[in-house]
């Protein structure tokens, strides 16, 4: 997958996985992982698929439905890309926190939906719930913090309320932050997200 690696100084802290949102890439979301934690490696990716020219992490069939054959072999192809990465960059494959927005956010819960061991945590900015009427793997150990938007014409609350609840009961450990905002990735959720972060 076409990527972008930047070795931090800090081999103890997370490898930070960046996912942009739909119509991004690789670069939109590296001030993120600076402002989050400016001493871990940076591992940022962009989505396989193209829609109308516009990078995504799997194929939808409309707005809010996804092409769940398409979800499942992308996920896949993801966690893969990441063994990969690990080896190939020597960064501890069972220390990745995902940040993801929008679709980027939606495969990062997709990972944790489908693979128990692909992520140690992920802050998701605007998700949805990737996969309805599965068996979630046992999430006890991970740390997830969302945030949403009130008003997100995209991801309508109970998306969010859902997708913490399926977590919690996989056994992450959950925080639900709210903006009385839109689908917009602002800048109180990146603080909120960044004060989640140094309590971990
Ligand atoms: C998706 O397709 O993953 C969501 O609808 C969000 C987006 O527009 O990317």
């Amino acid at each position: 997958m076409k990527h972008i690696f930047q070795k931090g100084t800090n081999p103890l802290k997370p490898t930070l996985l960046l996912l942009h949102g739909t119509g991004g890439t690789e670069t939109d979301l590296l001030p993120l992982a600076e402002k989050i934690d400016a001493e871990s490696n940076v591992l940022s990716v962009r989505g396989n698929v193209l829609e109308n020219g516009m990078p995504r992490f799997f194929r939808r069939l409309a707005e809010g439905i996804f092409d769940m054959e398409d979800l499942i072999f992308r996920t896949k192809e993801l966690n893969e890309f990441l063994d990969e990465a690990a080896v190939k960059y020597e960064f501890d494959r069972n220390n990745i926190l995902a940040i993801g927005y929008s679709n980027g956010a939606n495969i990062a819960a997709s990972l944790m939906f489908h693979y128990q061991e692909a992520l140690a945590g992920a802050i998701l900015h605007h998700p949805m719930v990737p996969r309805r009427g599965i068996d979630l793997p046992d999430l006890s150990s991970k740390r997830v913090f969302i945030a949403a938007g009130t008003n997100d014409p995209i991801c309508p609350a109970q998306e969010s309320e859902d997708l913490k609840s399926l977590l919690d009961q996989a056994g992450a450990s959950v925080e639900l932050h709210w903006e009385n905002r839109g689908h917009q990735l602002t800048f109180e959720e990146v603080e909120a997200a960044g004060k989640w972060y140094k309590n971990l």
